[in-house]
Formats: C-alpha cells, sequence, structure tokens
C-alpha cells in the first residue's frame, strides 16, 4: 500500500519540488518514521498527524507506517508537511481513492485536525504551476496569497475532515478567485507626502538625485531638522512597483512569515527602518530558520538607518557586502540560502555626538576629538559606497510657519520617473536598471564627459585626493543628474553638483 503526493518546500525564495511518499505495511509491528533529511518541525509532523487523524477515527497507526520526503539528499523544513503526509497515509490505505497527481498540498495541522497557515506559500505556488501542478490544496488562512498566481486553481480549507471530504467527492468546492487586480500597482497611496517638507532645498534636491538614478543617500543634520521627515517620504517619490518587484517582494515577506493572514501583495516600496540596536542577524537574516533580514525584506524599497552612526560598527561592516552585489547568501547548517537585497540605503545622522556642529541656532559643545571619534564609525569604505551626502539645516521656526507648501510627491515622481525610462533605454541590453549599478565599463561606456567637464574632473581630482571608488560614483550621480536635465552629455554643472553632494566635507 503505497502513495504519493506533490508538495513542496523552500530554497531562499523559491519554491523546490518534494514528493511526499507513504508506505503503509500489512505485517510488523506498530511504527511511524519519517525519513527523507527533515527538521526537527518535520520531525514533530508526526504528533500532530497522529492526533489528528486518530481524533478523525483514521487510526492506522497500528500498522509500519513510512513517510518519505524525496529528493531524500536536500535537507528540508517548516511544519507545512503535516497535511500532504496525512492525506499520503490516507491515499496509502484506499480511504482516498481520487487522483491527486494535479494537486499541490500544503499545511500545518493542529492536534484536533484543523489547519494552520504556513509561510512561504506565494513561492511554493509558483514552483507548482511551473510545472504543470494545477491544483493547490493549503488552508484558507493561505488562500488569497496562493490565488495572487493567476494560473493556480485554489482550494482553502478550514479542517482536515474537509480536505478528505473534497477528495472522497463528498464536499464539492470551486476554486477561489482573487478580485484584486495587480493593475491596481499604479494607484497606490503614501500618506507621507513631499508637500509637508517646508524648505529644505538642497536635501529634496539630493533626495529627488538619490530617487532617480537609485543613489544611496545620507544626511547629516541637527536634531529637528526634519532628515527622518524626508527619509520617510522616499517611497512617495519612487515610480510604482513593478509587477515582478511586488511578487518579490511578497514571497520575502511570506518566507519571513510576515503576511500569513493577509495573504495580499505587497504594492507599496517597503520602507525598513531597524532599531541601531539590532543585531548583524536582524539586518542580514539568518538565524535558526535562515530567515531573510532587513536587507532582503527591504528590497525593492528603502532601508533607513535612523541616527546611523549609532548602528555597531559590525552591522554597517556587514551591509557592505550587499550594498556591492544586490543579494545576500546566508549559510546555515550545511547549506546556504539567497536573497534578493535590493535595497536603496538611507542614512540620518548628526554631524558630531551633540549634533549641532554647524548649527546657527545653538553652539556645538564637542571637542575636536570628539566628533573625530564620532565620524571614524563610518569607515572609509562604507562612506565610498554612499554617492549622495547632504546637509540638512534646521528651519527656522518663524519659517516654518513663512515658507510655503513644499512640491508634492506626485510631482516629483513624475521627474523621476522620466529620468527612470531613460536609464531603462540605456540599459536595454545590459543586465542593470538603474546609473547607480553601473559596473566600470558601463561608468567608461555611459558617462561621457564633454571637454570642459572633463578639466572640472581632473581639478577637482587632483585637490582633494579622491579614491578611485568615489570618481566612479560621481560620475555615475552626474550621469543622474544629465539625465534629470534631459542631456546626452556629462557637463561641467553636473559633475561639480553631483561633486559636491560626495565630498562629506562639504555638507558638515
Ligand atoms: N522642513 C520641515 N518642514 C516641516 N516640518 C518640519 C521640518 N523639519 C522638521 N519639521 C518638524 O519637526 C519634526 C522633527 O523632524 P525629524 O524627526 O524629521 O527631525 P530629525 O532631523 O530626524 O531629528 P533627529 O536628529 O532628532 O532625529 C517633524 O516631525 C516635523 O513636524
Ligand atoms: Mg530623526
Ligand atoms: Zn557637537
Amino acid at each position: 500500500m503505497f502513495a504519493k503526493i506533490n508538495s513542496s518546500y523552500l530554497y531562499g525564495i523559491s519554491g523546490v519540488g518534494v514528493e511526499v511518499e507513504c508506505d503503509v505495511s500489512s505485517y510488523g509491528l506498530p511504527s511511524f518514521s519519517i525519513v527523507g533529511l527533515g527538521d526537527s518541525a518535520i520531525k514533530e509532523s508526526k504528533d500532530r498527524v497522529k492526533s489528528a487523524l486518530k481524533n478523525l477515527d483514521y487510526n492506522y497507526f497500528t500498522h509500519p507506517v513510512t513517510i518519505n520526503l524525496a529528493p531524500a539528499d536536500m535537507k528540508k523544513d517548516g511544519s507545512h508537511f503535516d497535511l500532504p503526509i496525512a492525506i499520503s497515509i490516507l491515499k496509502a490505505v484506499g480511504i482516498i481513492e481520487n487522483n491527486t497527481d494535479d494537486c499541490l498540498i500544503i499545511g500545518e495541522l493542529s492536534l484536533d485536525g484543523k489547519l494552520r497557515s504556513v509561510s512561504g506559500v506565494l513561492s511554493m505556488v509558483e514552483y507548482a504551476t511551473s510545472c504543470n501542478i494545477k491544483r493547490i490544496i493549503l488552508p484558507e488562512g493561505n488562500m488569497q496569497e496562493a490565488s495572487l498566481i493567476p494560473e493556480a486553481e485554489v482550494y482553502g480549507f478550514n479542517e482536515l475532515s474537509d480536505v478528505i471530504g473534497f477528495f472522497r467527492g463528498d464536499i464539492k468546492k470551486e476554486p477561489y478567485i482573487n478580485n484584486e487586480e495587480s493593475s491596481e500597482l499604479s494607484n497606490v497611496f503614501y500618506d507621507a507626502d513631499f508637500k509637508d517638507v517646508r524648505g529644505q532645498f538642497q536635501a529634496r534636491r539630493a533626495a529627488e538625485i538619490s530617487a532617480s538614478g537609485m543613489h544611496n543617500f545620507i544626511m547629516i543634520g541637527s536634531p529637528g531638522s526634519g532628515k527622518t521627515m524626508i527619509a520617510r517620504r522616499m517611497p512617495s517619490i519612487l515610480p510604482p512597483m513593478t509587477l515582478q518587484e511586488s511578487l518579490e517582494s511578497t514571497k520575502i515577506h511570506s518566507v519571513a512569515g510576515l503576511i500569513k493572514d493577509s495573504g495580499s501583495l505587497i504594492k507599496k516600496r517597503p520602507f525598513i527602518s531597524p532599531h541601531h540596536t539590532s543585531s548583524n542577524i536582524a539586518i542580514i537574516g539568518g538565524g535558526s530558520k535562515a530567515s531573510p533580514g532587513n536587507v532582503s525584506l527591504a528590497s525593492g524599497g528603502i532601508l533607513f538607518l535612523d541616527e546611523m552612526l549609532e548602528f555597531s560598527r559590525s552591522v554597517l561592516e556587514v551591509l557592505r557586502q550587499p550594498m556591492e552585489d544586490r543579494f545576500v547568501t546566508i549559510a546555515r547548517a550545511g547549506r546556504t540560502v539567497t536573497y534578493p537585497a535590493k535595497f536603496m540605503l538611507i542614512g540620518a545622522m548628526n554631524p558630531c555626538p551633540c549634533g549641532y556642529l554647524g548649527d546657527n541656532r545653538k553652539q556645538c559643545t564637542c571637542t575636536q576629538n570628539m566628533i573625530e571619534r564620532y565620524r571614524a564609525k563610518l569607515s572609509g569604505p562604507m562612506l565610498d559606497r554612499i554617492d549622495l551626502i547632504s546637509r540638512v539645516e534646521a528651519v527656522e521656526y518663524k519659517d516654518l510657519m513663512d515658507i510655503k507648501e513644499g512640491e508634492a510627491s506626485d510631482i516629483i515622481r513624475q521627474r523621476v520617473m522620466q529620468a527612470h525610462e531613460i536609464q531603462a533605454h540605456r540599459f536595454k541590453n545590459e543586465n542593470i536598471l538603474y546609473n547607480s549599478e553601473m559596473n566600470e565599463s558601463m561608468v567608461r561606456k555611459y558617462c561621457l564627459l564633454d571637454d570642459d567637464a572633463q578639466k572640472t574632473m581632473e581639478i577637482v581630482m587632483n585637490k582633494y585626493n579622491i579614491s578611485a571608488r568615489s570618481y566612479s560614483k560621481i560620475l555615475k550621480t552626474s550621469r543622474t543628474i544629465a539625465d534629470m536635465a534631459l542631456s546626452n552629455n556629462i557637463t561641467k554643472s553636473h559633475i561639480l553638483e553631483a561633486f559636491q553632494m560626495k565630498l562629506p566635507d562639504s555638507a558638515i
């Protein structure tokens, strides 16, 4: 008596196929074993499946029952094998006779046979439909998420007994229809709008350049000057997410177990703002389940490090690799997983420990030594990876009342989208989207300077002893500034503006 059920498990944010094989022998002593490199959650499946089936009066555990999760050479984890294991047993003993070859079955069981939602459903359903397994049987709480894959026929259940009824033909059910439209992606509303930011012309300009070329960006200014306020408004000037970006972000959040029951597509660009006490694992990912960290949750959006210099030095150091590679690899118990990390880094910091260096309202009380120690945390290599640095001056209280409402996010976003279009056209034969992602050979190919710009660059390079990495960062930012001005060539004024926003001393 043998049966086989299709299921899946997660490898990073991809679903991988698993066949749950079951053999119930007529002879031998009672036993129940699960083989096939499962983790402790899978071992615990035994108890849940046994109780759930016994409570429905299906007691086949007086026979030897063997479950194999094939392929057996891959480590698997998750509690979502409960349901396929239970169904495979019922199939092996003939309670369920109908064909299940076109079904993917996932779900956790409670001891009394209720179905519980699980993580990572979107990725697993995507895998199933890609190999023509169309019918998806899962907990009702995961139904909405699974139906984001249009080819899937999704059937959601609350009870194991209903799943059995469905397979035996006693319960009739239509697939779940998702009424959510992906076209809504362009109609996302952000409640934090740039029109609330008064004054701050330099920081607003830097924010727009940053969004236009997806450049990393740091703001330096005294307390209350509006740094956090500007950072929070960055998602509102970025173009709407593409369906692909939206699905990828939803998968990452699903794998991290963050959308178990809501199940709708993530349509707003993520804005992830970890606390400065966060650990390396929280930022990069890892832990016992190798979960995605903040760098991956922020993929497609913004990772905001508020009070940036309060983060431990090791956190700032580990960020360097994903900032460069746009993905992060986590090693855990004999296997490695890779998650996307396509975030834009925005940092905010005070210019000195007391916060008032360069402020015209209040005197700084720090010694030169204190200031140097404070800044030293932002190591050279980290600073090298930042394209834009902007000083944010405090707005006087009377000006806050006087200065008229700032330009609205909607209008800025139109210009940003135009700059993105120019880049999409430029990079149509490359595998990148934005100026900030150019490699050295692309920089040489696409950042052409006119004569005047060339001379300016030479003077600046010699005068300020600029590193090679900073040099190419300045060229990339200049490219974005030129694109914003619809200019084919990079001119002297583009170079000067990019340079002014790169050199930290000019921001302080
Ligand atoms: N340019 C501005 N326009 C309108 N309101 C502002 C502006 N700057 C500051 N504010 C007001 O001041 C508050 C504090 O600003 P915010 O928290 O962004 O400052 P911050 O620079 O992050 O300060 P800190 O260094 O203390 O974190 C805002 O919530 C806002 O109400
Ligand atoms: Mg702040
Ligand atoms: Zn100070």
